[in-house]
């Protein structure tokens, strides 16, 4: 039996079944789908709910007192209870909805920004998303504090090591992403938590990259606030999660004004609601929250621990195979890894290769991801990135290594 159709214990046939945009030809190729940190694509189940919800249950939320805005309503809580379980937080009103993990972060940084003054320091992985730095550099700006890189190894792991070097009695806040999008490293986000409680700092993942991939639990990672995006885990764009300890949401101004927020508003002045409300002014994204539940639903009913040893297959394969194409260097060599492998070439700039790549039907995705210090710190401009869902297959990942060997002797001379 081909590894299209099994692969280990992971019926893929029936899996890839579930996802309607894997079906479809690209410049009369199959689609090989491998961009999946970029975004996934989105199971049957998700696309059902929210197509349901505007056909059905379309209303606002804990606004109305008719019958389509208590469905509404209760369909919106109960997938916030969703992300509770699915993250094992103590209580769901420790999940606000945002738009996605850019969204939570920002919402982190300006909060918790509010209480940082001249001289606090702001730790952050040399390996972040902009997303985790920029928000910082502005509120630091703000403020006068100053946003310091905790070193990355050459292997593209976090320098652990000297984490003493950076994270000081300074130090107020610590943000460190638990899955790199460049390279897929995933990082010891436990220990990273403990350093910062051990310094009185405040802790803060960006579990973008992790949700799709590994099993997510708050309170043993030990984390103050985590970041989550539906986008990235079989959900709908534009939807998100920013997790925070309820103690510590108590004491956070609002980031955002407008409705639902608030407790009592008069031209006097207002006083805020309760977290979560109180971060989630405005309209939110309703259809977009039940369905994000419902790719939790999707995750939960699958078996993850084959996912994991079918897309540690496909990572073991795809890094040896590339690996045998000349000048070809794969770039991130951590031990812990999710299946995701960056690479650069000696013979072509990435931007000439996936044309190339994009005509034999192979999607991946190219430059420097958004992780413009990490490139610097490499040494590099620009990756070409393949990244692996559970949905992708042993061929796919052949698919692409002989349209790579092609590219190299169309371009190689
Ligand atoms: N952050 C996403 C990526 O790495 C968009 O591709």
């Amino acid at each position: 039996m081909s590894t299209q159709s099994r692969a280990g214990g992971l019926d893929i046939a029936r899996l890839r079944s579930e996802f309607p945009a894997l079906h479809q030809s690209v410049h009369g190729k199959p689609l090989v789908y491998l961009d999946n940190a970029a975004t996934t694509h989105k199971p049957r189940s998700v696309i059902d709910a929210t197509v349901r919800f505007y056909e059905q249950d379309n209303a606002n939320v804990h606004r109305g007192l008719h019958a389509l805005s208590a469905r509404a309503t209760q369909a919106y809580e109960m997938a916030r209870d969703k992300v509770r379980g699915f993250i094992n937080a103590a209580d769901a009103s420790e999940c606000i909805f945002t738009s996605g993990v850019t969204d939570s972060l920002n919402l982190a940084a300006y909060t918790l920004g509010a209480g940082l003054k001249r001289g606090d320091r702001i730790v952050l992985s040399h390996m972040e998303h902009h997303s985790n730095i920029v928000p910082w550099q502005i509120v630091a700006g703000r403020v006068g504090a100053e946003v310091v890189p905790l070193p990355v190894t050459d292997r593209g792991e976090l320098d652990l090591a000297r984490a003493g070097e950076v994270i000081d009695e300074r130090t107020k806040v610590v943000s460190c992403v638990f899955v790199s999008n460049t390279l897929g490293t995933i990082n010891d986000v436990h220990r990273v938590c403990t350093l910062a409680r051990a310094a009185g700092a405040v802790s803060v993942i960006d579990a973008a990259q992790a949700a799709a991939h590994l099993s997510i639990d708050v309170r043993a990672i030990g984390c103050d606030f985590l970041a989550l995006t539906g986008h990235k885990m079989y959900g709908p764009t534009g939807i998100g999660v920013l997790y925070g300890r309820r103690a510590l949401l108590d004491r956070l101004p609002p980031f955002r004004g407008g409705g639902e927020m608030i407790d009592q508003c008069t031209f006097a002045g207002t006083t805020f609601a309760p977290p979560p409300a109180r971060f989630e002014a405005g309209t939110p994204n309703i259809a977009g929250a039940i369905g994000l539940g419902v790719a939790i639903d999707f995750l939960a009913s699958q078996d993850r621990a084959t996912w994991a040893e079918h897309e540690h297959e496909l990572l073991v394969r795809a890094t040896g195979a590339l690996e045998r194409v000349d000048g070809l260097r794969v770039v991130g060599r951590a031990t812990h890894k999710i299946a995701t492998v960056s690479f650069v070439l000696e013979w072509a700039h990435p931007y000439d290769v996936a044309p190339i790549l994009d005509h034999a039907g192979v999607a991946v995705r190219t430059g420097h991801h958004c992780t413009q210090p990490l490139m610097d710190r490499l040494g590099l401009k620009a990756t070409i990135r393949a990244s692996m869902a559970a949905y992708n297959t042993a061929e796919e990942v052949d698919t692409l290594v002989a349209a790579l060997h092609k590219a190299r002797r169309m371009l190689a001379g």
